[in-house]
């Protein structure tokens, strides 16, 4: 069902990787909702040529930026700018990568190299991506980025491992640079904290399939889908959340709230 809630607005969207990825589920949201649309991801993810199928459904051009560069970022906005023919009104930015986590490296025993990549890809690169918009002045008044979190930013989840700490740095420049924008052009920056799901970014944490079948069981609404995160992104999108910035929401069905379940203490009484 569509609300045209973003009926005249024009969006980035970063980290459409296959059918299962959050942004993959949101881009097509906002197009039903009546946004206009650019895909980007990273030039080796294009290559399982995915993303074309997505592009093809939302009517969208794909220009390729690996988030940790900048001439690639400018490129990319200048070229979105180019395509809507005027300013931006939200961006996306759905990207993660643990290079401890792929590589297997427990967190104590980083691989410091890998974890400064791990921060440029999964937290920096938010700044990169705002920093870049506020260069060009490619953002539109009111206009809103989320980028996607989860709460072992606030919370020990063991095996979430260096990701934890990226996260918690992503939701710190979501607030700083929130705070800046703002003041500077009345745009919103937050992030969403969102419930655990089956992703190629998610399945890679160990004991992945326990630990969402916990947080199942842990949350009174059960687990947010994508197709839910997509719903709520569209939501802060559109201008009916205009004053809500710098904040981390929470999505993941009361999880965060929650301290036991009727059904994790039965299970414990097993
Ligand atoms: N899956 C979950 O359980 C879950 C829960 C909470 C938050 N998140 C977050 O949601 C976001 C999206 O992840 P997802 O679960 O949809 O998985 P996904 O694997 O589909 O998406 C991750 C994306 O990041 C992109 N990416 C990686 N390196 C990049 C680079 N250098 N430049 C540009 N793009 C790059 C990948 O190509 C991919 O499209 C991530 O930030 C993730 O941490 C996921």
């Amino acid at each position: 069902m569509s609300y045209n809630l973003l009926k005249g607005k024009k969006g980035i969207i970063f980290g459409a990787l296959d059918e299962k990825s959050i942004a993959w589920r949101t881009a097509l949201r906002c197009y039903e909702e009546g946004a206009q649309l650019v895909l980007t991801n990273a030039p080796v993810a294009m290559r399982m040529g995915e993303i074309n199928k997505l592009a093809e459904a939302v009517n969208a051009p794909v220009i390729p930026a690996d988030v940790t560069n900048m001439d690639d970022l400018k490129k990319l906005f200048e070229g979105a700018m180019a395509h809507f023919g005027g300013k931006i009104d939200f961006v996306l930015h759905s990207v993660a990568m643990g290079m401890n986590v792929r590589k297997g490296k427990h967190y104590t025993d980083l691989d410091y190299n890998f974890s400064q990549k791990t921060l440029d890809i999964s937290s920096l690169s938010l700044h990169r991506v705002l920093k870049t918009a506020w260069d060009l002045d490619a953002l539109n008044e009111w206009g809103s980025v989320a980028a996607l979190t989860y709460i072992a930013a606030q919370r020990v989840f063991p095996d979430y491992n260096e990701m934890a700490d990226a996260k918690a740095l992503l939701e710190s420049v979501a607030r700083s640079f929130g705070y800046h924008y703002g003041v500077r052009k009345k745009v919103r920056v937050n992030t969403v904290s969102q419930s655990p799901v089956k992703t190629t970014a998610g399945g890679g944490v160990k004991g992945f399939d326990g630990f969402m079948m916990y947080a199942e069981k842990m949350s009174p609404l059960g687990n947010a889908t994508q197709e839910d995160c997509a719903n709520y992104l569209v939501s802060l999108f559109s201008d009916l959340t205009k004053m809500v910035t710098m904040q981390n929401l929470f999505h993941d069905g009361g999880f965060s709230f929650t301290g036991v379940t009727q059904e994790v203490i039965e299970q414990m009484e097993k």
